[in-house]
């Protein structure tokens, strides 16, 4: 058979961390590297009930094609979830997804020509970075200070006034460095997306995930014209369920519903709908009464515990030239290793010594030599006690490491 591949096929990855998560099934390796939500955070039993009542009451039309905007009751409950006082979200705005990953997936398509400039953070969500680069934009690194993101980047570059097509952050707790942007710099971009009607993709999945204090509101509060926001029950609820959601600009912004429009012309070429099943499920959950505000309270407490007790490991193991920062929220350490460390090229080595993590250098699109020495951890996947183990034979991988570097 001659097979011929497309040839945008070419700009497609794969997931480093799928393949790094392959290599951990093996039995014996502390895996920090999957961004694996806990399953002991799962509330299996009111999702077992609400499941049965599903099947019960409405068996027939959970298995029957749904709408291709998500059905509306979980619209509506998505659109009051997110508002704030100052950002009134309507249903209609939300459109609902098999997972944040696919609302990436469709702006691309939707945003992206070939060649299109896209603004990203230096190191990024590696899954944006996969989703996107499939339509083939121009990646333009987001240069950033201590703050974040440089607000200047968003002025248009040249005469003609063009600027970028779109740009893409994780303002609260970002995959991988953990970091939030504070809310002055939140104000200073979202006033240079209103002044130079730049479009923000805004990712927003680990914002409820806070450990010592919550985050400043969304950019999309204080630009709600320039930004598509991504939500997802993911981390707060359960990943398998696939419910994610993309919330557009309200109907008065320029473009607002051509973007509605594709954006769901997109997704029904692409899955037609996200399960109703799923959807329904999530629906009679909260009828039963599941208190979710209350739920994602004990996932924080279960994470801080993880976080502090990373954070006592990686203190009192990890050998010196090591630097991190404790994150305030979310599910990653990002640790810059010594001098001389090479975190992609030792991986194998420290899987061999039963422990994983994902290597700097895959989030970046254009990787430097500081980025070789970093590398993201998870600290929401194992327990505490994996944790300290982990973190002692992670400790021990630097310390050979950096003999043989000498
Ligand atoms: C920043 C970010 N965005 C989006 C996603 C995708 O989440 P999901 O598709 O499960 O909603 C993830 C998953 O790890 C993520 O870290």
């Amino acid at each position: 058979m001659s097979l011929t591949l497309a040839a945008r096929t070419q700009h497609m990855t794969s997931s480093a961390i799928r393949e790094i998560l392959k290599l951990t099934e093996r039995p014996g390796v502390l895996s920090l590297a999957g961004g694996l939500p806990s399953p002991d955070s799962f509330p299996l039993d009111a999702l077992a009930q609400a499941s049965e009542r599903v099947w019960r009451t409405q068996g027939a039309q959970a298995m029957q094609y749904a709408n291709s905007e998500g059905l509306m009751p979980l619209r509506d409950w998505i659109a009051r979830r997110v508002s704030l006082p100052h950002w009134q979200v309507e249903p209609e705005q939300v459109l609902v997804t098999t997972g944040s990953q696919q609302g990436l997936d469709l702006l691309g398509k939707v945003l992206l020509d070939p060649g299109s400039e896209v603004l990203v953070e230096q190191p990024t969500y590696l899954g944006a970075l996969q989703a996107f680069s499939a339509y083939e934009p121009a990646y333009r690194p987001w240069l950033a200070d201590a703050q974040g993101p440089d607000p200047q980047a968003l002025q248009p570059r040249n005469a003609m006034n063009e600027s970028v097509r779109a740009a893409y952050l994780v303002p609260s707790f970002q995959n991988p460095t953990g970091h939030a942007i504070d809310a002055d710099r939140r104000a200073a971009i979202a006033a240079a997306l209103r002044a130079h009607r730049v479009t923000l993709i805004e990712d927003n999945p680990y914002g409820e995930l806070w450990y010592d204090a919550p985050p400043p509101a969304p950019i999309a509060a204080s630009a709600p014209h320039q930004t598509v926001y991504l939500g997802s029950l993911s981390k707060v609820l359960a990943p398998g369920l696939r419910i994610g959601y993309v919330v557009t600009p309200p109907d008065e912004a320029p473009g607002a519903l051509a973007l509605r429009a594709r954006l769901l012309q997109a997704k029904q070429a692409s899955d037609l709908h996200t399960p109703g099943f799923n959807q329904r499920l999530v629906l009679q959950l909260l009828a039963d009464g599941f208190d979710l505000d209350a739920h994602v309270v004990s996932v924080r407490q279960r994470y801080k515990a993880q976080r502090d007790a990373m954070a006592q490991a990686l203190t009192r193991h990890l050998p010196e030239g090591c630097i991190w920062q404790i994150p305030q929220g979310g599910m990653f350490f990002w640790v810059q290793g010594p001098d001389g460390f090479d975190a992609a090229a030792s991986l194998p080595d420290a899987v061999e010594q039963g422990v994983a993590y994902v290597p700097g250098s895959a989030f970046y699109v254009d990787a430097t030599l500081a980025s070789r020495q970093q590398m993201r951890l998870s600290f929401v996947t194992l327990s505490v006690a994996q944790i300290h183990d982990a973190v002692v034979r992670l400790a021990e991988h630097l310390r050979r490491e950096g003999r043989r570097s000498c």
